[in-house]
């Protein structure tokens, strides 16, 4: 059996005063290599030199998941799990769920520094002058099943935006580039609340470029409902925090959808409907829909010992709860849990949250929780204010893909301006049959 021993590991510089590297002997041959170490990472194809022989083809790294390795160089979000700490181009995001806008957010991922007044009056202007969709949309829309889960209809109809606007394609023109990226910030709500209009049963309204950003969206997807739909500045608030809280996450798997996409140089819808896609994921975004089931069968605090037992047990997971990267606690879901109290004192409480407090104190002190490091997410509780908002279950995660828009297209432009990037192409280890012969039919 060979084994492979890294003699050196060096954070500092090296013991002759060089710059910092790691010293990695090959027991298979002897030899010794030397590999440079920058802001805490050695580069995956340094490792290609340590070769047994001329024949072979270099050592690689085995990776699955991506547990331990970066992709990017990226500007963006700054975050370190084990401290709770989220930034957004170095601002914390508490201070910004407190005083800014998710439309400020939104130009300060993309732009990388907060707007003057005169800037994000243009970016606002920018924004609500991109509200339409073309008319013909309505009718690929009317085209789903009536039952159709309206996060199918986001991802579906954020790819067509391409047949739209064909000149997207032209990925390296910076002006090109900034159309596409301000239609798909505002036009993911139109889409986004035009699929629930369309689930349940109502004619689309169209947006309306007056209102703010979350107002519009409310206004899309209540008004002309049976119910009188009533403006109310404190749930605009809540859902303009909800969409800052959601904005970006770094490297998380549907930005890594779009990057990878990105990287084959499609047009940047086609990249944004691959997020939607891996956004849609249970152990993603559609985590907060998934809570909400949990709970609604939960049903009752006395039936939560049994749950949390089932869940010891592995048959099945605490949904809305640990997290890849926050081993401590996800920041954005103490500002939820404080969001939660503003919205219920507009729409009453949302009698699952007992349920949910309840859920999260045991947990919080169970072996099994705290061992794991399993702390609740920013799923945990957004579901119950979406419910208190009376969305069905099925919009939570549109609600997600809207706030994570201004991320991925963030992290999508980034891509493109950085030189070091290339299309995405993992490796592989091959465990598959050697060569054989094709056997015909008749003869298997
Ligand atoms: N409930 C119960 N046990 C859990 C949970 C959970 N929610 N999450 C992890 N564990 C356990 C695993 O069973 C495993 O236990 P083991 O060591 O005994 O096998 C251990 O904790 C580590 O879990 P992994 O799956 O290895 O952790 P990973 O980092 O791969 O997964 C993930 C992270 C997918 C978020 C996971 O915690 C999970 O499935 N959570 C529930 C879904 C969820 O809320 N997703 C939303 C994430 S936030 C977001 O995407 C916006």
């Amino acid at each position: 059996m060979t084994t492979q021993r890294i003699e050196g590991v060096a954070a500092g510089a090296n013991d002759q005063g060089g710059a910092p590297s790691l010293t990695v002997t090959d027991n298979r041959t002897g030899r010794s290599y030397e590999i440079p170490i920058s802001d805490g990472t050695i580069r995956a194809v340094d490792l290609r030199q340590i070769r047994v022989d001329d024949d072979d083809f270099g050592l690689m790294t085995y990776d699955p998941a991506f547990m331990n390795t970066a992709a990017c160089r990226s500007a963006i979000t700054f975050l370190d799990g084990d401290r709770g700490i989220l930034r957004y181009r170095g601002y914390p995001i508490e201070q910004l769920a407190e005083h800014s806008t998710f439309l400020e957010v939104a130009y300060l991922l993309l732009h990388g520094d907060l707007p003057t007044r005169q800037q994000l009056e243009a970016w606002e202007s920018d924004i609500a002058h991109h509200v339409y969709v073309n008319e013909s949309t309505k009718q690929f829309m009317d085209g789903f099943r009536y039952d159709a889960h309206p996060m199918g209809m986001l991802e579906a109809t954020v790819g067509a935006l391409s047949t739209f606007y064909p000149e997207a394609k032209n990925i390296g023109d910076e002006a090109n580039r900034y159309r596409q990226i301000v239609r798909l910030i505002a036009k993911m709500p139109t889409l986004g609340a035009w699929g629930f209009r369309h689930m349940m049963g109502r004619p689309y309204v169209y947006p309306d470029k007056t209102l703010p950003y979350a107002g519009n969206f409310l206004n899309m997807l209540f008004s002309h409902s049976v119910v009188d739909f009533e403006r109310d500045p404190r749930i605009e608030r809540a859902l303009d925090v909800l969409f800052i809280l959601h904005a970006d996450h770094e490297q998380n798997c549907s930005t890594s959808a779009v990057r990878s996409v990105g990287s084959a140089q499609a047009d940047p819808y086609s990249a944004v409907a691959a997020g939607i896609a891996a956004l849609y994921g249970p152990l993603h975004g559609g985590a907060n829909e998934a809570v909400l089931q949990m709970l609604n069968r939960i049903g009752s605090t006395s039936d939560i010992p049994a749950f949390i037992e089932g869940v010891k047990a592995g048959k099945e997971r605490l949904m809305g709860f640990g997290h890849r990267v926050y081993k401590n606690y996800d920041p954005r879901a103490q500002i939820i849990k404080k969001a939660t109290q503003d919205v219920f004192e507009v729409t009453g409480v949302n009698p699952k949250l007992a349920i949910a407090m309840e859920l999260e104190k045991i947990a919080l002190e169970d072996d099994y929780f705290i061992s794991r490091r399993l702390y609740p997410n920013v799923d945990f509780y957004s579901g119950l204010i979406y419910e208190a908002l009376g969305m069905p279950l099925e919009m939570f995660t549109v609600l997600f893909a809207i706030g994570r828009t201004p991320g991925w297209v963030a992290q999508w432009n980034e891509m493109l301006n950085d030189k070091e990037q290339k299309i995405a192409r993992p490796r592989q280890i091959y465990v598959g049959a050697e060569e054989r012969d094709y056997v015909p039919l008749d003869k298997r």
